[in-house]
């Protein structure tokens, strides 16, 4: 019956008027008044912060928002919702809740409190690291994958242009060239290792962990391992692996890794900005899980962005979405968001083990703008696919040099949007722009700690919101052990492989 209905309101999206982005604001004069929306909150010590998220620019009107908040009823939100924050099994293929909120003040009691002994501990060895405890600590190299690398690189970056107190260097290729340079940029006598992983398993961390040990006994550093801390679920595995327990930091299982960030993998972020920023990020965050607990239908931003994700995908075959930061310190943003929307969301079966019922994630990809502008706008503007965009940019400038570099970025941002709405007609087809090309913006009023997590955790919310319409699982990822498996079996020889393969592992001298 549900699935029917489903299968019938999908039907109904599909089969909705389609009128152009011109035509949808001639007919309704307040439709940005609609559409957009401004999300403020006030962090204690760090002030009043927002972001106004506009929606205008995009091909849904009140019709499709009917509908899509239909879909929303038919396909469980608000019960998938209630069951994430209160430690309900969000992810049935590995029988777990999913308590990252918990680790920012969303979640049940229990979990919360958890949460805050976990991180009270972090703030105890960080601060005791910036007292001197491990002797004079200059350097951090950080060395994890996925998410226990891509959310703690952006945070750094995003958040220590100005001033850090601690040197960091992300680490997570196993291409040995990675690491040489991080080792080149550091003094291994004022060097940290941060092994983060929360398997303590996975091969390019391990790898490279031991090779930073190493690096730091060869250069005579006295006592190498008591200079590594352990980012972890599995604190057993870190005893093991040689790290004393007073510095393993662990977090809960039930935290995935891609939703990492807020818990003891934020560690480089804490010695990097002090524990007080850090907390200023997780209540950012913790901002935004109460604006998506506590809004419905389209005044719920997260989910109106997962409805109009679900049309370009869906309904007009949108297959990639492009992610523009017009804001340097935002560069690894897109970079972040892939991991986040793809290894969640790129799958090919519901939560039930059926086939799914169209398109899941597109391809997240993106850029910084105006860098972008001048390599990929091309296609954009005037290629044949129809590429929703999502643009960010901040009212407060991120320098201070001559106001006119931010109120050019500025501009520059804003008629992007316009551009590819409006397009323009000629009689040179070369020339001619056929617009109606949808975008959505993020305007920030500054990027502090706290409006970094309030973006990020509004990205999660909105992953969510687009499995939960989709019926999938994003919390599982299934589909990155296969090539794991086949790398090991090409590592010990056994197995058998396909012609081409053999013929490559011979030609790369491994056969
Ligand atoms: O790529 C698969 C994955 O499991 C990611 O989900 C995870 O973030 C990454 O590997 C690293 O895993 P770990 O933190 O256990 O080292």
């Amino acid at each position: 019956m549900t699935s029917d209905r489903i299968a019938a309101i999908w039907s109904k999206l599909e089969s909705a008027e389609r009128r152009t982005l011109t035509q949808l604001f001639d007919a309704h004069a307040d439709r940005v008044g609609k559409l957009s929306q401004r999300i403020e909150f006030d962090i204690p010590d760090h002030g009043t912060n927002g972001m106004l998220v506009d929606w205008s620019k995009t091909h849904l009107d009140d019709d499709l928002l009917d509908t899509f908040e239909e879909l929303a009823e038919a396909s469980g939100f608000a019960e998938a919702r209630e069951a994430l924050f209160d430690g309900g099994i969000v992810n049935p293929t590995e029988g777990r809740a999913a308590t990252h909120g918990a680790m920012r003040g969303s979640g049940t009691e229990a979990q919360v409190e958890e949460a805050e002994a976990l991180l009270a501990r972090m703030g105890m060895l960080v601060e005791a690291i910036h007292q001197g405890a491990l002797g004079e600590i200059k350097h951090l190299i950080h060395i994890g994958i996925g998410g226990s690398a891509l959310g703690p690189d952006l945070a750094v970056d995003a958040l220590t242009r100005d001033l850090k107190l601690v040197d960091v260097h992300v680490v997570s290729n196993i291409d040995g060239l990675a690491l040489e340079q991080a080792f080149d940029a550091c003094d291994p006598e004022t060097t940290l290792i941060a092994v983060a992983s929360k398997t303590f398993t996975t091969t390019e961390t391990m790898t490279n962990a031991a090779s930073a040990l190493k690096w730091l006994a060869d250069n005579d550093v006295s006592d190498p391992s008591g200079r590594v801390v352990a980012l972890t679920a599995n604190p057993e595995r870190a005893v093991e692996w040689g790290v004393d327990e007073t510095r393993i930091l662990p977090f809960p299982e039930s935290v995935g890794g891609r939703y990492s960030l807020w818990s003891s993998i934020g560690f480089p972020v804490a010695l990097a900005t002090g524990m007080d920023d850090f907390q200023a990020m997780l209540a950012g965050a913790h901002a935004i899980d109460t604006h998506f607990r506590e809004s419905e239908g389209r005044a719920n931003a997260p989910l109106l962005a997962a409805f109009a994700d679900q049309y370009y995908t869906r309904v007009r075959g949108c297959q990639t979405r492009a992610v523009f930061a017009y804001d340097e310190r935002l560069a690894l943003f897109p970079d972040y968001l892939q991991q986040l929307e793809m290894e969640s969301n790129g799958k090919s079966v519901t939560a039930d083990g059926k086939p799914v019922g169209g398109p899941t994630a597109p391809v997240t990809w993106g850029g910084v703008g105006t860098d972008a502008q001048h390599a990929v706008f091309q296609l954009l503007h005037q290629g044949t696919h129809l590429i929703p965009v999502d643009f960010i940019a901040s009212i407060a400038p991120g320098d201070e040099l001559d106001p006119a570099h931010h109120k050019a970025l500025l501009m520059n941002c804003l008629a992007q949007g316009a551009a590819l709405m409006a397009g323009q007609a000629s009689d040179d087809p070369a020339r001619s722009y056929e617009g109606d090309r949808p975008s959505a913006m993020f305007l920030i009023d500054d990027l502090d700690p706290a409006m970094l997590g309030a973006l990020i955790a509004f990205h999660e919310h909105r992953t969510f919101a687009n499995a939960v319409l989709m019926g999938i699982n994003p919390f599982d990822q299934f589909g990155v052990e296969l090539g794991k498996a086949i790398a090991k079996q090409l590592d010990t020889g056994e197995g058998e492989f396909d012609a081409s393969t053999q013929a490559l592992m011979e030609a790369a001298g491994l056969g």
